[in-house]
């Protein structure tokens, strides 16, 4: 084991390596060969979705020590969503080298990570990935659901209560209320936004026990299923089992099948595009329309739908979810538990069929994503049907243009914008380099005007990404992005634009002659950072299509420690 090249030398080295982790009360004999498993934690109470993870990490301690294993706790950068300015995705790669070099670094055969909120999901993974040594993941399990009013809440209604406080339906006060009845215990958001849905592409990756995905964070079983996480990666270390046994090309196309099942979040797509970077998967955005297309939207789950993470878990969680698209799937991927696919969940059973349906009688026949392209974006763009409205997936309008996110605030809610309820809003650089760092803010709010005169959608475009608790008609993370210059930075108010979100497509219906001559005149208007990481990041990020992943940081380095010296 790798730990033994530290803990099992003789002489001055052996001396430092164990005298100093003595001084935690650690005995001699928790040195002498076994399995040292890293628990990879982004405990924050700056991550309030994390904030339970001490309590987590014992219960895997208690797994690990059962099972013969060393668990040794370490941090790592934790990203939480609601905080982090600009925007927690700026740090996604950051932190997953954090993971990856904190992995490499230490004497550890084995790792636990513990994620939770959006971006601690995709950055552990990725980090670990690039490393390669036996992984197990543990989520941390959303939060109860929220009640106000008498009535069920989640993170999605975020958006409709701001529409309603900007159309005088609901008071400030009565928002302020809301607030505390939404967020009432831990865990991460409650819907099937970014969160729950890198919960279930783990699972689906067959990264965690089975289950993993829907058990609330304060159900006594996540705690439960935390232990047997603990217990289990011990034995993984002894069969070196490692990611790049579980997360073959097959392990991905199942991943995308359920997230459309389950109308997982668009943040999905990048993540799970950086992911396989990592690992040394080819996949691409055409993989994710070729195996979306054909799966319907099975999990009546906001908010695409209206029930919760919590009755997603009553209904018998993700294990229904791969039984019900059994037959297309590849069955006989390794999972985390040495188990294949098919062992894992053909046991499994519904006991709601309002919350999770079968495939012969889907809850929406819509598929949970679709992949579009066209000259307005010649590398891709993505958008969810399942939670857009069916009468614009096919329709043109006329661009009004927003050239930055302040630009949008400033003149967004002005009475003498020209703007009507077929217009088609395009907001421009906030992308990965433009922004930089591709905030969720695709789902740009509607004119208060239209508002009051009852719009609740309209056809929406940019270059950013839009929170997987969002909803509404809203083409996102068109490549190439408007601060590389590709057509979307040239696009101008009155252009129109077509999408047919059945045959793909995402047209600007301008000449080939009229584009050309404004990309030959066009000048980028982003900020362009010039130190630190920012700097690093926008000289280095690929574009969405790639994953937003740096460029530097595709494939992994292996987990053996080059230079040796002390
Ligand atoms: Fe952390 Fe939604 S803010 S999961």
């Amino acid at each position: 084991m790798r730990s033994q090249g530290w803990f099992g030398r003789t002489g001055k080295d052996g001396f430092i390596y164990r005298a100093w982790m003595k001084n935690q009360g650690i005995p001699d004999e928790e040195f002498r060969g076994k399995p040292v498993i890293g628990i990879c934690n982004t405990w924050s109470e700056l991550t309030p979705c994390n904030g339970h993870f001490r309590e987590l990490a014992e219960s895997v301690k208690k797994g690990v020590i059962a099972a013969g294993g060393f668990p040794v706790e370490f941090p790592v950068m934790s990203l939480g969503e609601t905080l982090i300015k600009p925007t927690a995705m700026l740090y996604r790669n950051l932190a997953s080298m954090d993971v990856e070099e904190s992995i490499r670094a230490n004497p550890i055969d084995g790792v636990v990570l513990l994620c939770g909120c959006d971006k601690t999901t995709p950055s552990l993974v990725m980090g670990a990935c690039s490393v390669n040594i036996p992984t197990i993941v543990v989520s941390g399990g959303p939060m109860l659901t929220g009640r106000y009013e008498g009535k069920s809440i989640g993170t999605s209604d975020i958006w409709r209560f701001n529409d309603a406080v900007r159309n005088g339906d609901m008071s400030q006060e009565q928002l302020t209320v809301a607030e505390a009845c939404m967020c009432r215990s831990q865990g991460h958001c409650a819907v099937m936004g970014t969160a729950s849905t890198m919960a279930c592409m783990v699972e689906s990756l067959g990264l965690t026990l089975p289950t993993n995905a829907a058990i609330p964070a304060a159900d006594s079983r996540r705690k439960v299923l935390a232990q047997y996480s603990g217990q289990r990666i011990v034995d993984m270390v002894k069969e070196d089992l490692k990611p790049s046994d579980i997360l073959t090309r097959s392990a991905f196309e199942n991943a995308i099948k359920v997230n459309a099942a389950i109308g997982g979040s668009t943040n999905f797509v990048i993540h799970l595009l950086a992911i396989a970077g990592r690992i040394g998967v080819d996949l691409t955005l055409d993989d994710f329309h070729q195996y979306s297309e054909k799966i319907p939207l099975l999990v009546n789950l906001q908010p695409s739908g209206k029930y919760f993470m919590e009755d997603f878990y009553y209904a018998g969680g993700l294990p229904v979810v791969m039984r019900a698209l059994n037959e297309t799937l590849h069955n006989n991927c390794i999972t985390a538990n040495g188990k294949t696919v098919a062992e894992n969940y053909s046991a499994a059973v519904s006991y709601n069929d309002d919350v999770i349906s079968e495939l012969i009688k889907p809850f929406k026949t819509e598929t949970g994503l679709a992949v579009v392209s066209g000259n307005l974006c010649e590398n891709g763009a993505v958008i969810k049907p399942s939670a857009a409205s069916p009468h614009l997936m096919q329709h043109t309008g006329r661009a009004v243009v927003f050239e930055s996110i302040e630009d949008y605030h400033a003149r967004v809610d002005d009475p003498l914008l020209d703007i009507d309820e077929n217009s088609v809003m395009v907001l421009k650089n906030v992308g990965p380099i433009g922004y930089p760092g591709m905030p969720e803010v695709g789902n740009m709010a509607i004119p208060k005007k239209l508002l009051e005169e009852g719009v609740v959608d309209m056809l929406r475009i940019s270059d950013g990404r839009m929170s997987g608790t969002g909803f509404g008609t809203v083409v996102l993370h068109v490549s190439p992005e408007a601060a590389k210059g590709g057509v979307l930075a040239v696009v101008q108010d009155g252009d129109m634009i077509s999408l047919d979100v059945e045959n793909r497509k995402l047209e600007l219906l301008v000449s080939e002659e009229e584009i050309a001559k404004r990309i030959s005149l066009w000048k980028p208007t982003h900020v362009e950072v010039n130190r630190g990481y920012v700097q690093i990041y926008q000289q280095h990020v690929q574009q969405a299509h790639l994953g937003a992943d740096m460029d530097f940081l595709k494939g992994g380095s292996g987990s053996k420690v080059t230079r040796d010296s002390h």
